[in-house]
């Protein structure tokens, strides 16, 4: 999704936040290709290693704690990362399916209020199909009605830029039989680009 994200921006954004960022691996690749990054995760130790070695490469990679459980948390992010000048975008990978609907509303909301200005919303999750039904997976994730998902970034303003699927192969070692997952990607925007 990071390297959609760059090929459809047209090189790397001045900017990104990656949101749900784990440890960081995408962080770490879009500082490479010339971004700013900031990772964003309720667990923000976990893209500690990633934020040493792009200080090492002399790379711009901050890792900042964001709770989308806590309206607090998201809100003052939002609001600060809105302050922000400059083109940015968000990149959100398999978080919208590893949060609670209420903390959903959550990542949307933030997406809408750091993207107001311009920039785009970058979006995959585990999505619901009759072969994988809306219950949690051996990884516990919750893959997400991608007509839903649409609805609700509507609701919030957004303007679809693009909304299909795609097939992604698990993780390892969580699933054996690596049989490849249906994934729901959706860019997004608010009032236009950057
Ligand atoms: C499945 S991992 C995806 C990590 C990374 N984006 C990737 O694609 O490898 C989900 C991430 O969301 C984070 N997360 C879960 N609940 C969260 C919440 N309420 N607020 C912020 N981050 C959360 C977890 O800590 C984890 O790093």
């Amino acid at each position: 999704l990071a390297a959609y994200l760059v090929e459809k921006e047209g090189g790397a954004p001045a900017h990104v936040l990656d949101v749900g960022a784990g440890r960081g691996g995408d962080s770490i690749w879009l500082a490479r290709q010339g971004s700013d990054v900031t990772a964003l995760d309720f667990v923000p130790g976990g893209s500690r290693a990633v934020q040493a070695l792009a200080e090492d490469e002399g790379l711009t990679l901050v890792s900042r704690r964001l709770n989308f459980n806590e309206v607090r948390s998201w809100l003052v992010e939002g609001a600060r990362m809105a302050r922000t000048p400059g083109p940015r975008a968000v990149l959100a990978r398999h978080v919208a399916d590893a949060i609670t609907p209420r903390a959903r509303q959550g990542l949307w909301r933030f997406s809408e209020m750091v993207l107001r200005d311009g920039g785009r919303l970058y979006l995959e999750f585990l999505c619901a199909t009759p072969e994988q039904p809306a219950v949690e997976t051996e990884d516990q994730m919750m893959p997400l009605d991608l007509e839903t998902v649409v609805a609700d970034l509507r609701a919030r303003g957004a303007d679809i830029v693009e909304a299909g699927q795609r097939l992604e192969d698990p993780p390892l070692p969580l699933s054996a039989t690596k049989v490849p997952r249906p994934v729901g990607r959706v860019v997004a925007q608010w009032g236009g680009t950057a």
